[in-house]
């Protein structure tokens, strides 16, 4: 069977061939048949907007690869910050190149005094998290001029190294200000998960539980990069404009920020809150079946299996509970779980749990408040955003982001003036 597909534009009996390379149909073809013809493709259903050598991802079989490696060896072996770096350079460090590298993040945690007497003590004392954190790392950009130099690679290094270690930092900030605890700095003598945990809930003898610490890392894996979701493409639409990596990473975290992505961990606690008991769950399956809103946590554009993500949460979910206590929301989820994969609304959808299903109840076990939900998963998808920003500015494929449209508006009019209307 040759790898091509010929099309004949009927107007004009002109036909091209068009050669199929990785299940991909170049648009550019299109263009050759007739530069004036556009495809119509409302949320880039049927669209690849970019070459990546970053993630793979098989929908149809729950598969998810970081450069090649599996997921489930990765949130096993490895740490986030060595993910980060596999991330970002391709290649998995050996002993010199981690250490270099995390000395290096370890050493960019701390932020200007002013980020937050001046920035951050400026919010409204009941503002969300998220949206500070939004705003924060926006903010932050304008603490460094230089970061607009983009294609120097010492200055886009340095300010990689800044917005992976200084989230964190910039995320406990965001929780102690919203619920009126004094800032704690952070500490350099411990890991990336355990410095967060730290600037969280240090107050008096606090000490870091190592399971937490490891569920964090593990965490921090599994939502450092998920290929062009919403936040990564903001990220790479507004990065093609060269703006710089802060404001770049904003707009990607305001992505991140609506219920229908990584704000849907927030709202699935939320509803199992409301859900309240196990005797209530085929009701409110019946309600999302009649269109009642939707089951959070629940369905993928890609994954039409369950996401491999939602099965490593789930068993990290228990070794979190051995600690902090099993959160009584469990097991209305696990019956919602089972309810829903034996409903053939669900089964025929191919709507199974995603990464946001069970994570959020870890959160909520661990103490954070609903509201700091999608900042846990901002925190780590920074390497991400700053992996494809990276790839973006090096694709020679690439050039400023600028979507046609299918004008469906009014044909040309007369200006009416206002007192005859
Ligand atoms: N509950 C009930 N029905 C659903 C759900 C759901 N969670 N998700 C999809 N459907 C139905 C939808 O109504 C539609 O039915 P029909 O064909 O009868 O109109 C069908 O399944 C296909 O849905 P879609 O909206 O066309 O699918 P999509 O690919 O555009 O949306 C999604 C993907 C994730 C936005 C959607 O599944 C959803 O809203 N899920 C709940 C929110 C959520 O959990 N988001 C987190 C996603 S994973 C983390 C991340 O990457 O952000």
């Amino acid at each position: 069977m040759p790898d091509t597909i010929t099309i004949t534009d009927d107007r004009t009996g002109k036909t091209v061939t068009v050669p199929i390379t990785g299940g991909v149909f170049p648009s550019s073809a299109l263009r050759e048949l007739d530069p004036s013809l556009f495809l119509y493709d409302p949320a880039f259903l049927s669209t690849a907007s970019c070459r990546s050598e970053i993630t793979y991802l098989d929908g149809d079989n729950g598969v998810l690869r970081y450069r090649g490696y599996p997921i489930e060896q990765l949130a096993e072996h490895s740490t986030y910050l060595e993910v980060a770096y596999l991330l970002l350079h391709g290649e998995l460090p050996n002993q010199a190149q981690l250490d270099e590298w995390t000395y290096e993040v370890i050493h960019h945690t701390f932020i200007h005094e002013n980020m937050r007497k001046r920035f951050v003590d400026g919010f409204h004392y009941d503002a969300h998290p998220m949206g500070m954190f939004v705003s924060s790392l926006a903010a932050l950009g304008t603490f460094y001029p230089e970061s607009k130099h983009i294609q120097d690679p010492a200055i886009r290094h340095k300010q990689i190294l800044r917005l992976i270690a200084k989230s964190p930092t910039l995320a406990a900030m965001c929780y102690r200000f919203s619920v009126g605890l004094p800032f704690f700095l952070p500490d350099n003598d411990l890991s990336y998960p355990a410095n967060f945990l730290n600037m969280m809930w240090k107050i008096g003898e606090y000490e870091v539980d190592p399971v937490l610490e490891r569920a964090m890392d593990v965490l921090f894996i599994l939502h450092a990069d998920h290929e062009q979701n919403c936040g990564t493409t903001a990220m790479r639409v507004v990065g093609s404009s060269h703006a710089d990596p802060y404001s770049s990473a904003a707009a990607a975290a305001s992505a991140l920020y609506g219920p229908l992505h990584g704000g849907a961990n927030e709202q699935v606690v939320r509803m199992l809150t409301d859900i309240g008991s196990l005797d209530d769950v085929p009701a409110f399956v019946e309600d999302v079946k009649a269109g009642k809103g939707r089951l959070m946590g629940f369905g993928h554009r890609v994954y039409k299996n369950y996401d491999p993500r939602a099965t490593i949460i789930k068993q990290t979910a228990y070794d979190v509970f051995e600690v902090t206590g099993r959160n009584p929301l469990l097991d209305i989820a696990l019956k919602l779980e089972e309810t829903a994969l034996q409903d053939s609304y669900f089964v025929d959808r191919k709507l199974y749990p995603n990464v946001d299903f069970y994570s959020g109840l870890i959160y909520q076990a661990m103490g954070f408040p609903v509201e700091m939900f999608t900042v846990l998963f901002a925190i780590p998808r920074v390497s991400g955003w700053l992996a494809h920003w990276q790839e973006l500015l090096d694709d020679k494929d690439q050039k400023i982001s600028r979507p046609r449209q299918w004008y469906t508006g009014v044909d040309e009019r007369t200006y009416v003036p206002l007192g005859n209307r």
